[in-house]
C-alpha cells in the first residue's frame, strides 16, 4: 500500500503506479476476516446514535508520574494511561537509560510495569540496572522480540506501563519484511497502540532516529502514536535535551535538560546557571536568553569568524539551524555588521544544547560581530545577554515572553540585555548598544 495515497499492489514498486512517489509503497497485513466466513465487505452495519460531547462519560484518570521531573513535565505532566510514547533519539544517547529509571520509580510507587527489551539481553540490562540503584532492578523483564508473544504477554501480565525497547527490532510475524522496515515498524506500532487502547498500559515505545535524523523513518509512525519525544545532544557531551515534538495531551513547546552521569541520567534544574556560569566572556561569546516550552534557558552561543581559503567558505552551525545563520549572516552584511563572505563561520551553542526558536537570531548575529571585531562584549565580567528576532530588512522582531526572558537574566546578574523594544528597533542600533557598552566597560576598567 501506498502511504502517499492510498494506492493497493500486489507486488512492491519503488515509484507508486498511483502517484508517482518514490519509496511509498510499505507492506500492509490484509484485515483478516470477519468471523462465521462473512467477507468484511458483506457485512451489514447497524447505525450508531451520535452522543452530545457533554454526555460522554469521561472518568478522571491520573496521570502516571514517572518520578523524573523533567520527563513528566514535557510530557504535560506525566504519562496518560493508554497512551503511546515514542521515544526517539541516536545511538546511546541514553534512551534505554531513562526509560528504565522511569519504570524503577514507577514500580517504586506500587505501579505495575513492564521491560520489554528486544536489543539486549536481560543480563545486559540488568549490568544497567545495578548503575541506576535499588528502584531499576525491581522492573520485571521480558527479552522477545516476537510481536505476538510481546502483545501476548502485555495481555497477560496487564501492566500500567510497558516500556518496549525498540520498536525497530520487535518482528511482526504476518510480514516478510526485515524487522525495522517501514511496514514492520507501522505493524508493531499500530498493533500496541491497539493494546494500549483497549485499556491496556501506557506504552512507551522507543525508536531509532535515521540517518536524516527522522524518527524511525517513516513519518507514518508519528501519526500512530499520541506523543513523541525527541532525545537530543551530543554523545561525547554530558547534557541531553528532550522535548516534545508532538502531544496529545500537553504543550509541545517543553524540554528538559539532562546530563549523563554514572548513576544514570540526571534532571538538570538549574541549567541556565550552569551555562551563565561557564560562558567564556571571551569575543565571539554572547548569553542567549531563550525559552525551552514555558521555561527561559540561559546558554551561551559562541562563534568564530577566520579567513578562508574556500569558495564558497564555511559555514558549520552546531545547535542552530543552518538556514536561520545564513540569514542572519546575510542580514548583518546588509545591515550595518560586518561582510562575511570571505570568511569561515563556525557558530555553537555551548553545551551541546539545541535551540529551535527565531529569538535565537539577535545573539548569534552579536555573537558574530564580536568574533569578527575580536571585541568582548559585555560589561564588567559580566557577559552580554541578547535575544529577539531579526526580519529581512534588518528590523528587530518581538520574541514570546520577553518578561520571562529578562527575568531570568536579572536571577543571574545579566544586565542590561539587548532586546527588541522602542529603543532597540534594528540590528544597526543593537550593534551600536553592544558595542558602546562594552567600550565603556573598558574604559571604566
Ligand atoms: N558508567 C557510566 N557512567 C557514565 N555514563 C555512562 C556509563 N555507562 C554508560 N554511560 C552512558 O550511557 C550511554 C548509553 O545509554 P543507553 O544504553 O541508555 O543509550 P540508548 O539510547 O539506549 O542506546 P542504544 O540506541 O544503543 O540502545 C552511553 O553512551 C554512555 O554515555
Ligand atoms: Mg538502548
Amino acid at each position: 500500500m501506498c502511504t502517499a495515497c492510498g494506492h493497493e499492489s500486489p507486488k512492491w514498486h519503488g515509484r507508486c503506479p498511483g502517484c508517482g512517489e518514490w519509496n511509498s509503497i510499505v507492506e500492509e497485513a490484509r484485515p483478516a476476516k470477519a468471523a462465521g466466513g462473512v467477507g468484511v465487505r458483506g457485512r451489514r452495519a447497524n447505525a450508531l446514535r451520535p452522543v452530545a460531547l457533554a454526555d460522554v462519560q469521561a472518568p478522571e484518570v491520573d496521570r502516571l508520574k514517572t518520578g523524573i521531573g523533567e520527563f513528566d513535565r514535557v510530557l504535560g505532566g506525566g504519562l496518560v494511561p493508554g497512551s503511546v510514547v515514542l521515544l526517539g533519539g541516536a545511538p546511546g544517547i541514553g534512551k534505554s537509560t531513562i526509560t528504565a529509571s522511569a519504570l524503577g520509580n514507577l514500580a517504586a510507587a506500587g505501579r505495575r510495569v513492564l521491560y520489554v527489551s528486544g536489543e539486549e539481553s536481560a543480563a545486559q540490562v540488568r549490568l544497567r540496572a545495578e548503575r541506576l540503584g535499588p528502584h531499576a532492578l525491581q522492573v520485571p523483564i521480558v527479552a522477545e522480540t516476537d510481536l505476538d508473544t510481546v502483545a501476548a504477554t502485555v495481555e497477560a501480565e496487564r501492566p500500567e506501563v510497558c516500556v518496549v525497547d525498540s520498536v525497530q527490532v520487535l518482528n511482526a510475524a504476518g510480514l516478510t519484511g526485515a524487522p525495522g522496515s517501514v511496514g514492520q515498524v507501522r505493524e508493531v506500532a499500530g498493533r500496541l497502540a491497539r493494546v494500549a487502547k483497549d485499556g491496556g498500559p501506557a506504552v512507551i515505545l522507543v525508536g531509532h532516529v535515521t540517518k536524516e535524523g527522522s524518527l524511525a523513518g517513516p513519518r507514518v509512525l508519528e501519526h500512530l502514536v499520541d506523543c513523541v519525544l525527541s532525545f537530543e545532544g551530543e554523545r561525547e557531551r554530558t547534557y541531553r535535551t528532550l522535548r516534545a515534538l508532538k502531544n496529545r495531551f500537553g504543550s509541545t513547546s517543553e524540554a528538559g535538560v539532562f546530563e549523563m552521569r554514572e548513576q544514570g541520567l540526571v534532571e538538570v534544574a538549574d541549567a541556565s546557571e550552569r551555562f551563565v556560569a561557564e560562558a567564556t566572556r571571551a569575543p565571539g561569546s554572547v548569553v542567549l536568553c531563550s525559552m525551552e516550552g514555558s521555561r527561559p534557558l540561559l546558554v551561551e552561543v559562541q562563534a568564530l569568524v577566520a579567513p578562508s581559503e574556500l569558495v564558497p567558505p564555511r559555514r558549520v552551525a552546531n545547535g542552530v539551524d543552518r538556514n536561520r545563520l545564513a540569514l542572519v549572516l546575510a542580514v548583518l552584511a546588509r545591515h550595518g555588521g560586518p561582510s562575511l563572505g570571505s570568511s569561515d563561520v563556525f557558530v555553537s551553542v555551548a553545551g551541546g544544547v539545541r535551540v529551535d526558536e527565531p529569538g535565537a537570531d539577535l545573539a548569534i548575529a552579536l555573537a558574530l560581530a564580536s568574533a569578527a571585531k575580536g571585541l568582548r562584549l559585555g560589561s564588567g565580567a559580566r557577559p552580554l545577554g541578547a535575544f529577539g528576532e531579526l526580519g529581512l530588512t534588518g528590523e528587530l522582531r518581538h520574541a514570546a515572553h520577553p518578561d520571562r526572558r529578562l527575568a531570568e537574566a536579572s536571577k543571574f546578574g545579566l544586565e542590561p540585555v539587548l532586546a527588541p523594544g522602542p529603543r532597540l528597533t534594528d540590528l544597526r542600533s543593537a550593534l551600536r548598544a553592544a558595542f558602546a557598552a562594552q567600550a565603556g566597560s573598558e574604559r571604566a576598567a
